[in-house]
């Protein structure tokens, strides 16, 4: 049986105000992030999630395709698209690992690696579906230090908790706390009202955001963000909340200006979050 808290916050507002930006920085004053997925036929996933990390303010980005398919993102060329293997990090302060990462072979081998490091990590999408169905994977994710936020949707959460999308759906706090709990992570549960929780605080309920997101790959511009944040140095907790905000804000501003929400796409959201993260 779960736990109910009944001390969990309600955020209608943006939860954190980045600091406006200093006159005398440089690009590595902002953090660089690091993305790995985008096996085959799922490029398009890290490719999102690696403009929104630039979008959302991270000095650079590097991308880690699991499938080299592309050497550059014609449409950004700011990412700089690398083999996993070759990706430089010992200069990545946050990675994020997941989106379009597939569940094969050199994707576990993959995360594998990247749990043993010692930096801030998002686990997103194939990357939790890898972690629910392997012990030896939990065990290295039991066994980090650093800082690590766990981004499930009902049925990834459903996977990592062993039960049912239903079950998750009609105990959404209690499911949280439950992956906080099992996991000792930051936990960003997706869907209306994101829940945002972590160890021994009261969790969030987020407020902004409407159906307009109910389209393929906005969980992965959301993945992006929060590791740009991170890596701007908010903790976990407060870039998932953040980052959860501007999102649902951006989707809430398409809708007061087109009042059926309808065909808002990842691409779309990831610009429309910047002017949201901008704005407050
Ligand atoms: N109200 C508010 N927010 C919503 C709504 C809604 N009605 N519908 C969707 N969202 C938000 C979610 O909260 C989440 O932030 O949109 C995002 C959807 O994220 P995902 O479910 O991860 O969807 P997607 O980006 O398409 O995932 C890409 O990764 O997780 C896997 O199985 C998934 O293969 C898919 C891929
Ligand atoms: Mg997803």
């Amino acid at each position: 049986s779960r736990r109910y808290p009944a001390d969990a916050l309600l955020v209608a507002k943006p939860p954190t105000s980045l600091p406006a930006r200093k006159h005398d920085v440089h690009k590595g004053s902002h953090g660089t992030v690091g993305i790995i997925g985008g096996s085959r036929g799922m490029t398009g996933a890290a490719l999102l999630a690696g403009r929104a990390a630039l979008h959302c303010g991270a000095g650079k980005v590097y991308l880690g395709l699991v499938h080299d398919a592309l050497a550059v993102d014609p449409c950004q060329p700011e990412l700089m698209l690398q083999p996993v293997s070759a990706l430089p990090f010992e200069h990545i302060d946050v990675l994020a690992i997941g989106p379009g990462l597939g569940v094969e072979d050199w994707s576990r081998t993959h995360l594998t690696r990247v749990l043993g490091m010692d930096v801030p990590l998002v686990i997103d999408a194939d990357g939790l579906n890898l972690i629910a169905s392997d012990k030896e994977l939990k065990h290295c994710l039991a066994a980090r230090k650093a800082p690590t936020v766990l981004t499930p949707h009902p049925a990834e959460a459903g996977r990592l908790l062993g039960c049912g999308t239903a079950s998750i759906q009609s105990d959404r706090l209690g499911a949280a706390a439950e992956l906080v709990e099992q996991y000792r992570c930051s936990v960003l549960l997706k869907g209306s009202g994101t829940i945002c929780a972590a160890p021994g605080v009261p969790p969030s309920i987020n407020a902004s955001g409407n159906g307009a997101l109910a389209s393929a790959g906005q969980g992965d511009v959301l993945t992006g963000a929060i590791a740009a944040l991170m890596a701007q140095g908010l903790p976990g907790l407060s870039a998932a909340q953040t980052a959860a905000y501007a999102h649902g804000a951006a989707a809430d501003a398409w809708r007061r200006q087109y009042a059926k929400g309808t065909g808002l796409t990842a691409s779309e959201t990831l610009v429309m979050m910047r002017e949201q993260l901008n704005s407050n």
